[in-house]
């Protein structure tokens, strides 16, 4: 038989393949809450323009009420497709409710700005619950920035050993990171508060509906403009992902270093046995998988923007069905990126820096040379090009005789440039290195403790 809400210029219904490829119920069935948020906004505005009478509107809202508790308690029926989508599944179990008065609700509504309200409502709440993750693995950064922030460890450029900085410093890198992210997320959620509900299927409506209290009534700072354009606009969504995206290549970063700091070559971490897993076969192993999952994870997400881009990308005005594929890289994005923000913070904020591997490793790569060839330039006049082919010949010595360049005896310096002395042992340990970067923005610890601060300020 044909469908019961459009069938009626249907003399048959849908193949049974038609009935598949057209049906979102599956997964728009996640956009239940914001459905009936939308209709009872939708309802009540009806209600007090008086499109439908008072009565009738109360009877669908307080009907919308008993669905919504129905897919509270035993979740949204989502086994009858020819009821196709989240929409008309609610208003087919809100006739069940009411009776007939339920067919008044959809008056000066289409399903386009009615999905593209609740895809909205939805985008803002998943922007909401990041921003709250973020804010949270950036409480998790600071406070391990301020334990370690005189802790030093060897910063590497090409993975090399290059000047010792401090762990605090370290970890303040991805805090700035997740301020970034943190910005985008709110800066997209700004940008998406307008609200499309009344653009009808594409040009309006004759009825005399009022916009502004149904954005009003959803949290929206006022109505969408262009009743085309609040019908075919996805771009919240995508500034959702991609926001997502970076988001989650910082997550990678951070993630990729875990993995190899967790690594026995480096040995700068022990995660915790909350963030590790065993092998079935090598019992001494402690796997970093949840690092490496948030590394993988960062592609899959690309891959949702990618998906969400490519479904846009070229579709005329105004609403096609392509665009019904925009959910299901939204909701597997969010719920990737949901999981490598809570691993990563329960990480972060578990781990075990191994601050004495840390030193070690920083004071053996000779990752002060840069403060002899300074301190050559400073105390002895050298022109720079010049102090950094007298420090690479102090290095090579000091790799010949196996010690640290602190530990170089004097007579060896000498002997390679006589305006060496030894107030040079000022500037050659870690400790001395670090504490002299103080810049702006650079690693000295009092540096990074006013760096702490400063967030610490901004978020309070
Ligand atoms: N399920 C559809 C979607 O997610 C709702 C809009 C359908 N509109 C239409 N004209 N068929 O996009």
């Amino acid at each position: 038989s044909s469908n019961a809400m459009w069938g009626g210029r249907f003399a048959e219904g849908p193949s049974a393949v038609m009935r598949e490829i057209n049906a979102s119920l599956p997964f728009d069935k996640q956009l239940w809450r914001q459905d009936i948020a939308g209709s009872k906004a939708h309802v009540a505005m009806l209600g007090a323009t008086g499109i439908v009478s008072a009565e009738d509107a109360a009877a669908i809202g307080a009907g919308l009420d008993r669905v919504a508790a129905d897919y509270q308690a035993n979740g949204v029926p989502a086994d009858d497709l020819t009821l196709e989508d989240i929409h008309m599944l609610t208003e087919a179990r809100l006739a069940d409710a009411i009776g007939p008065v339920a067919g008044r609700l959809h008056t000066a509504r289409s399903r386009n700005d009615q999905v593209a309200t609740d895809f909205r409502l939805w985008v803002r709440d998943a922007i909401d619950a990041v921003v709250a993750a973020l804010e949270g693995l950036d409480a998790a950064l600071l406070a391990r920035a301020e334990q370690h922030a005189a802790d030093v460890m060897p910063g590497f450029t090409h993975l090399q050993s290059a000047q010792p900085v401090t762990l605090g410093h370290h970890l303040m890198a991805y805090h700035e990171m997740v301020t970034r992210d943190l910005s985008r997320f709110r800066d997209a959620r700004a940008r998406l508060n307008l609200c499309p509900l009344g653009a009808a299927a594409l040009a309006g409506t004759s009825f005399p509906i009022d916009r502004h209290a149904t954005a009003d009534a959803l949290g929206f700072d006022g109505p969408t403009r262009n009743s085309l354009d609040s019908v075919s606009d996805r771009d919240f969504a995508i500034e959702y992902l991609t926001s997502a995206v970076q988001c989650s290549l910082h997550l990678s970063r951070l993630a990729e270093e875990f993995v190899l700091w967790a690594s026995q070559p480096f040995g700068f971490v022990a995660l915790s046995d909350a963030w590790s897993t065993g092998s079935s076969i090598m019992p001494q192993k402690r796997n970093p998988d949840a690092a490496e999952l948030v590394r993988g994870h960062a592609g899959r997400i690309l891959g949702c923007m990618t998906s969400l881009m490519v479904t846009m990308k070229g579709l005329p005005l105004a609403y096609s069905k392509d665009m019904q594929d925009d959910k299901p890289p939204a909701f597997e994005a969010h719920d990737l990126l949901g999981l490598s923000i809570a691993a990563m913070t329960g990480m972060v904020a578990s781990a075990t820096f191994r601050t004495d591997r840390m030193r070690a490793l920083a004071e053996s790569g000779f990752a002060t040379a840069t403060d002899l060839a300074d301190w050559l330039v400073r105390e002895a006049g050298l022109p720079f090009r010049e102090a950094h082919h007298v420090t690479g010949r102090v290095v090579k010595r000091a790799e010949e005789l196996a010690v640290t360049l602190d530990a170089l005896p004097l007579d060896e310096m000498t002997a390679i440039d006589r305006r060496i002395d030894a107030r040079v042992f000022d500037v050659l340990s870690v400790d001395a290195s670090v504490a002299s970067r103080t810049s702006f923005g650079g690693t000295a610890p009092d540096n990074v403790r006013a760096a702490i601060r400063a967030a610490q300020g901004d978020a309070a």
